[in-house]
């Protein structure tokens, strides 16, 4: 196949889909790369680099229209002149990307229309085996510990305790509202710090992960079970969102730090701080919101950096291209992993597990369920 890699075209975007150490795994399994100039400057990857891996620099027009196989990071987009990238692939080309589909209806149709192959890595079952290919997780990674590097950054004040000739500081105290992959690293993160952690997830079965990375676990008394199926969380009721909020309120008016990073997969992030809940907090202190692109889990959160009621309020969009070294090298291995796991001479085996859970459009059709059935409603 020709596999093309071009440069990201999303506001704000650094990664690359592929890297060097991935090109010479393509070629080595008979594959010729293809990559438009510049697509690794984000990156720091340059493209002496990728030629030296034995890529071909080629112009986006023709890589784009020649590929078998296109490699992204986001989806398709519509470029600088006009042209949407979901129309300039030939047809019966396969995308791999990382794909939101309720956020990405008109591009769906459009590959519904080309009769592209795409695969989003977003719909990836969480299997075992899948998980060397679970971009989510790569990134949700990189992103719980960036969001309290940017909180420390942000808080005028220690994090770890400290025994000076001035006095002795408290060290700081985090809250994590969450505790899937983001949070979990956040709550390593904030401890590697020195920093006092709480941490919540409406999941029972984190307890025992957030308390083994030296964190306490708050507690909100439930009979109800919200562990939901892979791995992600069921939608809490009102009642129990109620008394989630009355008690993180609390834990919150005492914390210096407060990182959100709870989602429901394919549903607008829960409320948790509501504005009432800010007030109440010390001036100078510090909120990342890790929820912003799904609506935010604070009631405050705007895109970017916002101050209310003297709290710091972080809504860093996008926060895994912050970190487009680390970012671009795993979420390149995961689509190499993806890539050497389900492509087979044959062609795709569309009963297993994975091939089907991640493909999105093929042959002019939706194989998605979920996202054919958004599509009906439109
Ligand atoms: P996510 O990004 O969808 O959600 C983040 C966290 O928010 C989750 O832990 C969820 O329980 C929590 N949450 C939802 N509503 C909440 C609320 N009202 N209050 C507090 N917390 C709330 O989930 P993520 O981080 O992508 O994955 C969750 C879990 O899935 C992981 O911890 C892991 O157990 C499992 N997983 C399995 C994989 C595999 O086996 N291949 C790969 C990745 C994750």
């Amino acid at each position: 196949m020709i596999v093309f890699v071009p440069k990201e075209v999303r506001k704000g975007e650094n990664r690359v889909a592929a890297t060097p150490e991935t090109v010479k795994k393509l070629i080595k399994a008979g594959h010729e790369v293809q990559f438009e100039p510049g697509c690794g400057m984000g990156a720091f990857i340059s493209d002496e680099e990728f030629s030296a891996a034995g890529a071909k620099s080629t112009a986006a027009d023709t890589g784009w229209a020649q590929a078998d196989l296109i490699l992204k990071i986001q989806a398709p987009d519509q470029r600088g002149d006009g042209k949407h990238e979901a129309d300039l692939m030939k047809k019966g080309a396969i995308l791999i990307c990382s794909l939101v589909p309720q956020n990405e209806i008109e591009t769906i149709k459009k590959l519904q229309a080309n009769q592209i192959t795409c695969f989003s890595t977003n719909l990836i079952p969480r299997t075992t085996i899948a998980q060397k290919m679970d971009t989510l997780s790569s990134q949700a990674s990189l992103a719980g510990y960036k969001a309290v590097i940017l909180a420390a950054a942000h808080l005028g004040s220690y994090f770890p305790m400290m025994m000076t000739a001035a006095g002795t500081v408290t060290p700081a105290k985090v809250v994590i509202l969450g505790a899937g992959v983001a949070g979990l690293q956040a709550i390593a993160t904030a401890r590697r710090l020195g920093a006092l952690v709480e941490a919540f997830d409406v999941r029972a079965a984190v307890k025992e992960q957030v308390e083994s990375l030296g964190a306490k676990f708050i507690e909100v008394e439930s009979d109800e079970n919200l562990d939901g199926a892979g791995g992600y969380a069921k939608e809490a009721s009102e009642d129990f969102l109620k008394r989630q909020r009355a008690e993180i309120a609390k834990r919150c008016s005492a914390a210096n730090v407060v990182i959100t990073t709870a989602l429901i997969p394919g549903k607008k992030a829960p409320l948790l701080v509501p504005t009432e809940t800010v007030k109440n907090m010390a001036p100078g202190s510090v909120i990342v919101d890790m929820a912003v692109e799904q609506g935010g889990n604070c009631e405050l959160t705007q895109p970017g950096i916002t101050v209310h009621h003297g709290v710091t309020i972080i809504g860093e969009l996008n926060l895994p291209s912050t970190m487009s070294i680390h970012g671009s090298q795993l979420f390149a291995k995961n689509l190499w992993n993806f890539i050497e796991h389900t492509f087979k001479e044959a062609g795709f085996d569309w009963e297993e597990e994975i091939t089907q859970g991640s493909v999105l459009t093929h042959g002019g059709e939706i194989k998605h369920g979920p996202t054919a059935e958004l599509l009906k409603g439109e």
